[in-house]
């Protein structure tokens, strides 16, 4: 990669809006595109340009970034004639960014042209950390392919190199399994103690000294206030248990807690909560508002 290159970013929602200014404020040539057009507006006014569609940002760019909700998504705005594959040739690299699993990154390898380079790079970190540029990259592919993007990645975050086409994806898997299974104890626990007649702070003392101890200090405000703040939709925490299943029964892997833990999402989805924030599950566990009772 040289010091500036053309990178475009297909999906602006909550973190690629972000990710595209980050590229812009590194001093990057960003061509945007979003299925809305609208949110592309205040990063044209920045100096990014907006693309008629996936396939002409992908003609006019080095590496094609996506950042999309999900396998459906993915789909879209690669496949068929207005998407990256239609636009990209053998000097693009497509740098899948999305949390979508092993079985769309290897659909995406093969929608795309031969030649055309492929890495899979989820992130972990939310809001804040692509704000700050401290997310974490796996990336997953050709390791000299993966070597000269990570200047670009190292204006997101810190990249770990995780081995073939796909290990990005089960990294990002693996690490979303344990939000998954962490949130949902969480939840249970605090229920319990609610039952056993534990008072709240007592119980969030107790819980800080445990094995759930980091989850536990990070939700206590949220739990303390009822504000739980959108930085990861409820929908897409769902998406990411289904597709964790989906990887797990591929793989013969037994995940009888993590299977208990998503019907917890199954249920937070379907009582209307899949656009506000993945920890009000907590608040769905607890049964409760926000309150603490008395000690
Ligand atoms: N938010 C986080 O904290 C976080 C952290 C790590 C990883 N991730 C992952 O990053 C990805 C994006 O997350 P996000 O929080 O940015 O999601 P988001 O705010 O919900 O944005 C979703 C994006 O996907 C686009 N999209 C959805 N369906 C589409 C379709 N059928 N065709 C074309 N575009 C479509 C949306 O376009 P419109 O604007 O037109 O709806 C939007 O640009 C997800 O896979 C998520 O799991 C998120």
């Amino acid at each position: 990669m040289n010091e500036m290159t053309s990178v475009a970013v297909i999906g602006l929602g909550a973190m690629g809006v972000r990710f595209a200014g980050r590229f812009l404020d590194a001093g990057h040539e960003v061509i945007v595109w979003n299925r809305t057009p609208e949110k592309a507006a205040e990063l044209v006014s920045r100096g990014a340009s907006a693309a008629a569609s996936p396939a002409e940002a992908a003609r006019n760019a080095e590496a094609v970034v996506t950042v999309v909700s999900d396998p459906e998504a993915l789909r879209a705005v690669t496949e068929g004639p207005d998407g990256i594959a239609a636009g990209a040739n053998a000097s693009t690299t497509v740098i899948e960014m999305s949390t979508v699993g092993l079985r769309a990154v290897r659909r995406l390898e093969t929608a795309l042209p031969a030649g055309v380079g492929l890495l899979d790079a989820p992130v972990l970190g939310s809001l804040s950390e692509a704000e700050s540029g401290t997310l974490l990259v796996f990336v997953g592919g050709p390791r000299r392919l993966a070597e000269r993007w990570i200047p670009l990645f190292g204006t997101l975050g810190s990249a770990i190199v995780s081995g073939p086409l796909g290990s990005g994806a089960a990294a990002k898997l693996v690490a979303n399994a344990t939000l998954v299974g962490t949130l949902t104890l969480l939840g249970e626990t605090i229920a319990l103690a609610d039952r056993l007649g534990l008072g709240r702070r007592l119980t969030m003392d107790i819980l800080a000294l445990t094995p759930l101890g980091l989850a536990s200090k990070r939700r206590r405000e949220q739990l303390e206030t009822g504000n739980f703040p959108l930085r990861f939709r409820l929908a897409l925490a769902r998406k990411d248990a289904e597709l964790i299943r989906e990887a797990a029964e591929a793989a013969h892997a037994e995940t009888r807690v993590l299977e208990a833990a998503a019907t917890w999402f199954a249920d937070a989805e379907e009582a209307g909560l899949g656009d506000r924030d993945y920890s009000e599950i907590l608040r769905l566990i607890t049964r409760e508002s926000s309150a603490f009772g008395p000690d």
